[in-house]
Formats: C-alpha cells, sequence, structure tokens
C-alpha cells in the first residue's frame, strides 16, 4: 500500500473509532472500544507496522498520521469514560440511596387514664394547700362508712346510699363502701389534730347505670381538723380549688344540705363551665353544676374517735372524681370512660 493509502485509512479509523466510542453506552463497552482501536491487534498498530513498506521519505507521514489518529482517539476515549462515570456514579446513587427519612415500626405507648391523670391532679392541688394523701380499703366495715360517721342502725340514709353488702361477718357487717367518708375515721383513729388530709378511692353503689352514674366511680375526700377552724374556711377551700382546676372565673355555690356526719352540711356547686352560667343542657338550664357534698365535722363523729370538739373543730368535704372528668373533657356518658374502648381512650 501506498504511503497515502496508509494516511487515508488511518484517518478513516479515527472516523469509525470516534464514532463507536460516542456510541460506547456503559464503561465496559468503552473498554471494548478502547482495546478494538487502540489496542495491540489494533488496525492502527497493522498500520505502523507496515510503515516499513513504505518508502523511507513517506515514513514520516504516515508515523505523524498514525499518532495523530491515536492522539484523537484516546482523547475521544477519556472525555467518554468522564461522562460515563458520571453516569454510573449517579446510577448507582439511585440504587443503593438508604432512605433515611422513611419510618420505623410505630409503637404505641400507653398514658394515664382521664380519671387518674384528674385524681392526681387533684392531689397536686390539695398537697399545694398543705393536704396530706391518705387511702383506705374498698371493702369496708360498717363501723368505718356508716357507724363512726353517725349513721346509727336502721338510719334511713343508709337505704339512700345504696349498700352493696359482702357475705363475711356479722349480717350487714361488711360493705363496699359507698363512699370515701370512712378514711376520715382511720385517719383521726391514727392521727392526732391537727390534720390535713385528701382522701381519694373507689366506691360503690347499687346505682343503675345512666349519663352520669355508675355503680363503681371515684370520690375524693377532704378532712381538715385543727384548732379554730370555721365554715368559712370549708367555703374558702372549697372555691380555691375549684379556681385551681377550672380557673378563677368559676364560681362556687353553697346551699344547705344535711349529712350525718357533718353540722351544719352544705352542697357545693361550680358554675357551669359550658356556658359561665348563661344555663345550658350540661347545666340543666340553671347556670350550675352540683360537684358534692361537705360540712362542719359533727361532734359526734369527733366522740367516735375520740377528739375533743370543745378543743377542736373540723371540716370535711368530697366529691366525684369521674364527674369531674366528664366535665373536664365533655365526656357525655359515664360508661364511656370503662368500657375499655380504645378509640374512646387514645382521645386523651
Ligand atoms: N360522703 C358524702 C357522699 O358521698 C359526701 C360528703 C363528704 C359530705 C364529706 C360531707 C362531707 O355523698
Amino acid at each position: 500500500m501506498t504511503a497515502a493509502d496508509l494516511v487515508q485509512r488511518a484517518d478513516s479509523i479515527t472516523t469509525a473509532g470516534r464514532d463507536a466510542v460516542a456510541s460506547a453506552s456503559s464503561l465496559d463497552e468503552l473498554t471494548e472500544v478502547e482495546r478494538a482501536f487502540l489496542g495491540k491487534s489494533s488496525p492502527l498498530n497493522e498500520i505502523r507496522e507496515s510503515i516499513k513498506s513504505v518508502d523511507g521519505r513517506d515514513r514520516a507521514t504516515v508515523g505523524k498520521a498514525v499518532s495523530s489518529a491515536r492522539a484523537a482517539l484516546e482523547a475521544a476515549v477519556a472525555e467518554r469514560r468522564v461522562v460515563l462515570e458520571a453516569e454510573a456514579a449517579a446510577a448507582s446513587a439511585t440504587r443503593d440511596r438508604l432512605d433515611l427519612t422513611i419510618r420505623g415500626r410505630d409503637y404505641v405507648r400507653g398514658h394515664l387514664h382521664p380519671v387518674t391523670r384528674i385524681w392526681r391532679e387533684l392531689e397536686d392541688v390539695f398537697v399545694g394547700m398543705g393536704y396530706q394523701v391518705a387511702e383506705g380499703p374498698e371493702v369496708e366495715l360498717d363501723w368505718y362508712n356508716f357507724e363512726a360517721l353517725n349513721f346509727p342502725p336502721g338510719h334511713p340514709a343508709r337505704a339512700m346510699q345504696d349498700t352493696l353488702y359482702v357475705r363475711l361477718g356479722r349480717r350487714e357487717e361488711v360493705l363496699l363502701r359507698t363512699h370515701t367518708s370512712p378514711v376520715q375515721i382511720r385517719v383521726m383513729e391514727a392521727q392526732r389534730p391537727p390534720i390535713y388530709t385528701v382522701m381519694p378511692g373507689r366506691v360503690f353503689r347499687r346505682d343503675t347505670l345512666d349519663a352520669r352514674h355508675s355503680p363503681v366511680f371515684h370520690q375524693i375526700e377532704g378532712l381538715a381538723v385543727d384548732r379554730g377552724i370555721t365554715l368559712g374556711d370549708l367555703l374558702g377551700t372549697i372555691e380555691a380549688f375549684i379556681h385551681a382546676l377550672f380557673g378563677s372565673d368559676i364560681r362556687a355555690r353553697f346551699l344547705p344540705s344535711f349529712f350525718p356526719f357533718t353540722e351544719p352540711s352544705v352542697e357545693f356547686a361550680m358554675s357551669c363551665v359550658f356556658c359561665r352560667g348563661e344555663g345550658c343542657t350540661v347545666c340543666s338550664r340553671t347556670g350550675w353544676i352540683e360537684l358534692g357534698g361537705a360540712g362542719m365535722v359533727d361532734p359526734n363523729v369527733f366522740a367516735a374517735v375520740d377528739i375533743d370538739p370543745e378543743t377542736y373543730t373540723g371540716f370535711a368535704f368530697g366529691f366525684g372524681i369521674d364527674r369531674v372528668v366528664q366535665l373536664m373533657y365533655g365526656v357525655d356518658h359515664v360508661k364511656n370512660l370503662w368500657d375499655g374502648d380504645a378509640r374512646f381512650a387514645r382521645q386523651f
């Protein structure tokens, strides 16, 4: 072949090589193309081999043509490699990416029952006023639940309390406590005045379930026994806890009432938290919500626990915790609190 033929061939190899490089779609393909056009047995090498058969003065021309063909193809390969490497890196970044934003497994964490929460909040309010907390048994003796609280045997108030008796001991001697007031007696038996104690707990009555009554419910009792305690102290204490729990714009009201273990006795109410006293369905259009009972400790109760009523006076109060929960969370039926429906519980 003539030198001109060889130069011509080198040119067409360059063109073919550039096309092959451009159409290499992966790094592996590019390596193939590189070996084919620049490797030992490539056409360009064959041209270089055949330089020997060319006339001496034309050898340099052919040699230069081969060199520039090589240089052009090497440059094309290097350029294409950069592009393909970037593509490969991008592809692997998408393929192998760890999605750190993906959610893990949810573990549902429980929380306190709303009655437990308000129970504790009430304890906190009274502890803040200097009270201690005491608890008593749910299965109680007649003595604590009635007798020492000035309900003599046959007293009609025993029937009013819808007592659930337990078949134990003498007839009607053991019962499920109908209120937390028996804990007053237990505290006064165990401790001499001054006494400032609250007594939360579960109580039981043979009540028919309705929106606001349940045979099992919770009360918190308060007892203060000291020198010079007056009805004014009782009213102020009740007002203070209503303000602490519901806000200082809520008013307290007291109506005369009767309990065997307090004299005088009152029933206390607060202005309706929903209508602010205007009158709505929650407060039966009265503007007031009944909370509980209270009064000055009856001297007969002091006699039962051997505290001198000439030296000491005291007050007691008691009200339903479930009731307060219903008001605070707008729970329309008390059974919602206890029928164990997770959809209800999750709202709190
Ligand atoms: N124990 C009474 C009840 O359950 C409430 C009360 C407590 C009344 C303390 C006066 C004093 O109805």
